[in-house]
């Protein structure tokens, strides 16, 4: 199936990332919000990556044209009606996913493929909500999106091959190199990744070291491009919180358990970068 036109669900950190990526891979592609000034913000902040690229030279300003030409944000559910894929990128709740992916089903015609990039939920139980089981998947990308070259391509029990094939065609188009796992909880990196963050937290809670040299010690002992508790604040404590409830409620290991110090942070609103404060402090 061929793509033409994609439709995001959250404009957000992520949800902003992958509307950039899909203009700018020339794909027609709106993005919907659930708040104007939400969706300014997330437009802000792609026109400004855009500017940047093309003040570094990496981006001619005719490129930066079309790609924004063909970038349309929206707060109307409605404009979502004519897309080939939905890429869902919400809140890390699955009752809010279920509740968009329902509606989602009654808008959009048959051939629209539903993908969710949920980070830690059970993709088979938002495909459920829907009558196009065969035709839903994870999608899964990483942050910053328009950096990070992977995507997790997900498949539910009900999804088809070619559901997967087309996903793969989409991901290369995106210029993202893809890697495939079964709808298990975390999938392939953040099964590995989040016990890790969680793990810095709890050396930092029980007195081992400072914040700065627990980062400082990943960083050069093992040549990690940030520390756990730098990437904790760029992933967003809210929900890296969000995802270690998902993963230990399914695993039932202490490993996957949120630590107080990541509840106390969250009640606190230290949401990392995105709220100007987590384990760092960050200015404008
Ligand atoms: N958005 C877009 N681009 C960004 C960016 C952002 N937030 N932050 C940095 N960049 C770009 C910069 O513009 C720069 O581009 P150029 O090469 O064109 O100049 C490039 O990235 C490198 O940036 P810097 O030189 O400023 O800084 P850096 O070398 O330290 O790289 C980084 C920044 C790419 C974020 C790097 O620190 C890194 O890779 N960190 C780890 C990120 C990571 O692990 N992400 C996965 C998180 S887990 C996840 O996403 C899954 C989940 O479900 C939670
Ligand atoms: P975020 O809080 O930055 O953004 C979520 C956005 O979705 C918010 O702006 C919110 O207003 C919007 N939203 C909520 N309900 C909506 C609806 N019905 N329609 C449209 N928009 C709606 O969160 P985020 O970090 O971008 O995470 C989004 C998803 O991506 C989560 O499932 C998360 O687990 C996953 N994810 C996050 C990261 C990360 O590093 N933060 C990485 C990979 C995947």
């Amino acid at each position: 199936m061929q793509i033409k036109k994609v439709g995001v669900l959250g404009c957000g950190l992520m949800g902003a990332g992958i509307a950039q990526v899909c203009a700018q891979a020339g794909f027609t592609t709106v993005v919907r919000e659930v708040e104007q000034t939400f969706l300014d913000k997330g437009m802000q902040r792609i026109q400004g990556l855009l500017a940047k690229d093309v003040s570094k030279g990496k981006l001619s300003a005719d490129q930066q044209e079309a790609t924004l030409s063909r970038l349309r944000g929206t707060i109307s559910f409605e404009d979502l009606a004519d897309c080939d894929l939905i890429i869902e990128a919400i809140v890390e709740n699955i009752e809010a996913k279920r509740e968009v992916f329902t509606a989602l089903d009654a808008l959009c015609p048959a051939h629209t493929i539903f993908v969710s990039n949920t980070s830690s939920l059970t993709i088979v139980e938002m495909a459920a909500v829907t009558k196009r089981a065969d035709r839903f998947a994870g999608l899964h990308f990483f942050n910053p999106v328009p950096v990070m070259k992977l995507v997790e391509i997900v498949s539910a029990i009900t999804t088809s091959p070619e559901t997967v094939q087309t996903l793969r065609e989409f991901s290369q188009a995106l210029g993202k190199t893809s890697i495939e796992a079964r709808d298990t909880t975390g999938f392939i990196v953040n099964r590995l990744l989040v016990p890790y963050l969680l793990d810095a937290v709890r050396v930092l809670e029980s007195g081992v070291a400072t914040k700065e040299d627990i980062d400082e010690g990943m960083k050069l002992g093992c040549g990690h491009p940030m520390g756990p508790l730098a990437l904790l604040d760029f992933v967003g404590v809210d929900t890296t919180y969000y995802i270690a409830n998902i993963m230990f409620e399914e695993f039932r290991e202490p490993r996957f358990a949120p630590p107080s110090l990541l509840r106390r942070m969250m009640l606190a609103g230290h949401l990392g970068r995105k709220s100007g404060q987590g384990f760092y402090t960050y200015g404008g």
